[in-house]
């Protein structure tokens, strides 16, 4: 009985740090996941700054190389969930260049230790293919815990 009340104890409070490390809003309207979500992972708003979101979402027919483009009612409740999560990470500060994830102080120094090598890997191709490292980015998980670097 002890034994089970205890596991059940240790249940709760993995869930508990686990919801914390969630960088995903709780909510997730179906039209985010259908349209930034099919060609890479759904990025979390926490990531960029509201400016950025705005403009990438005023660009989605010219979206890094890409047509991206939505119908105005589905753009217009992307951008509000974007601009209502977005910037809430706490290193972000200001919009970085091309308003990428990947070109933040921030994202550059945490990934600074990372050898050439492994981002020449073709299983990683793009910094912007969290994926590759963060095996549960697609939870908005990116926990030291979750990183596999490919071999
Ligand atoms: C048709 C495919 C496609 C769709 C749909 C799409 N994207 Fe992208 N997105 C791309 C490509 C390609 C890149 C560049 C990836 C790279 O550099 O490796 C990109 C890059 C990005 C980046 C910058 C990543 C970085 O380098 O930090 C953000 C932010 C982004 N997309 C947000 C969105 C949002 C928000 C949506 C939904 C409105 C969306 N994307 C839908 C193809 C798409
Ligand atoms: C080539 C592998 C690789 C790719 C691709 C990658 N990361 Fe990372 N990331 C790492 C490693 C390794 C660390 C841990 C660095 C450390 O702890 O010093 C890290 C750390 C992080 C952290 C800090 C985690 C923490 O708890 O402090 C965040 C946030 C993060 N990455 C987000 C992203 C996002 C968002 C993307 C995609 C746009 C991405 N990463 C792409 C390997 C990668």
């Amino acid at each position: 009985m002890k034994k089970i009340y205890i596991a059940g104890l240790v249940a709760v409070i993995s869930t508990t740090c686990f919801a914390d490390g969630n960088r995903l809003p709780a909510t997730i309207p179906p039209v985010v996941k259908q349209e930034c979500a099919s060609c890479h992972t759904l990025y979390p708003p926490a990531f960029l700054p509201i400016e950025s979101w705005k403009r990438i979402m005023t660009g989605l027919e010219k979206h890094y190389g890409t047509d991206a483009s939505v119908d105005a009612q589905s753009n217009l409740v992307i951008t509000q969930w974007l601009t209502q999560y977005g910037g809430t990470y706490k290193r972000v500060s200001g919009s970085p260049p091309h308003d990428r994830i990947t070109n933040s102080a921030w994202f550059i120094k945490k990934h600074n230790g990372i050898a050439a090598g492994t981002w020449k890997n073709p299983k990683v191709k793009s910094a912007a293919n969290c994926t590759a490292c963060h095996t549960r980015a697609n939870e908005g998980v990116y926990d030291d815990e979750s990183i596999v670097l490919p071999k």
